[in-house]
């Protein structure tokens, strides 16, 4: 009742054209309600069945990640939404201003920044002539800025045969892809013994479980030249928007102290650094092999 009468208020308030006051005083609501185990699901239930939900689905950035066009959650062209911070045409009046605030929450600035540390960290790195492997490429947006340059040394590696297809039209095709999943792709390069100095990813950790996480950094030691470097990031558990993320997004990660990060790190025979990104959203590790 309490709940049904709060999403009512919230609507209210979006229909006046309050969003800004709305929005974040919904994730809010959401995030003190998603730490009790007890009356989080009654208010995701409720949620889902107001017409506040459908409201919320104009947003093309909701829907998107809602309605899982690719069949899973997170898909590179969502994360584009994110980097450019562009709604497609189509979107309703509503809709737009919606998304200005939603695209605006400190969640998606967190990979914003994402992209601007990759970024930095190969621009480096194919200066230096490193060769580097990026797992889960997606459109591969922190290599916008070596366009026109030799990717030479760069490989690339994502499941989804459209998001390799934009990277290899924005390089003009000048690009190493593999189509596949990261674990058969390391699986094939260890046996090629494989080696490079750069390994890193983003927004995949976020969707494996403890042992998939294990294999992977185990695997990926195997394929680094000594001296080499891993590098990760992974949303944290308690970020602004847990509860907003699963109620109104429906987009379910599975979030990491970075302490459980450098545990994964010392398992596997790296020493590691981990830190929290300025938003508090994301941690990183950086692991490195021994020379
Ligand atoms: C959230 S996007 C991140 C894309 C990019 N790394 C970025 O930060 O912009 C996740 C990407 O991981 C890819 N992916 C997820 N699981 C994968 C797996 N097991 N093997 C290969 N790619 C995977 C998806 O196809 C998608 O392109």
């Amino acid at each position: 009742m309490h709940d049904q009468r709060f999403f009512d208020q919230i609507l209210n308030q979006i229909e006046a054209g309050a969003h800004e006051l709305a929005l974040p005083l919904l994730a809010g609501q959401m995030f003190a309600t998603s730490l009790d185990p007890v009356r989080w699901p009654g208010l995701r239930e409720t949620y889902r069945a107001h017409p506040l939900h459908r409201t919320m689905l104009e947003d093309p950035y909701v829907a998107r990640c809602f309605e899982k066009p690719r069949g899973y959650a997170g898909d590179a062209a969502l994360i584009d939404l994110v980097y450019d911070r562009q709604p497609p045409d189509g979107t309703t009046a509503r809709g737009q201003s919606l998304f200005q605030v939603t695209i605006g929450f400190p969640t998606a600035e967190a990979v914003r920044l994402r992209r601007d540390f990759a970024e930095d960290l190969i621009g480096k790195a194919h200066a230096a002539g490193q060769r580097v492997l990026s797992l889960a490429c997606g459109h591969f947006r922190e290599g916008d800025m070596l366009k026109g340059r030799s990717l030479d040394g760069i490989v690339l590696v994502d499941q989804d045969p459209l998001s390799l297809a934009r990277v290899r039209n924005f390089h003009d095709g000048a690009v190493t892809c593999h189509e596949a999943n990261v674990f058969s792709y390391l699986r094939g390069a260890v046996s090629r013994g494989e080696q490079f100095d750069l390994v890193y990813t983003l927004g995949l950790t976020d969707y494996l479980d403890d042992r998939a996480m294990a294999l992977l950094h185990k695997m990926v030691h195997a394929v680094l030249a000594p001296g080499g470097r891993f590098i990760l990031a992974n949303f944290v558990p308690h970020h602004l928007a847990t509860g907003w993320m699963d109620a109104v997004m429906d987009w379910h990660l599975i979030y990491r102290e970075p302490a459980e990060l450098a545990g994964f790190a010392a398992a596997a025979g790296f020493s590691a650094r981990t830190w929290l990104d300025p938003t508090g959203s994301i941690a990183w590790c950086e692991m490195v092999k021994a020379a």
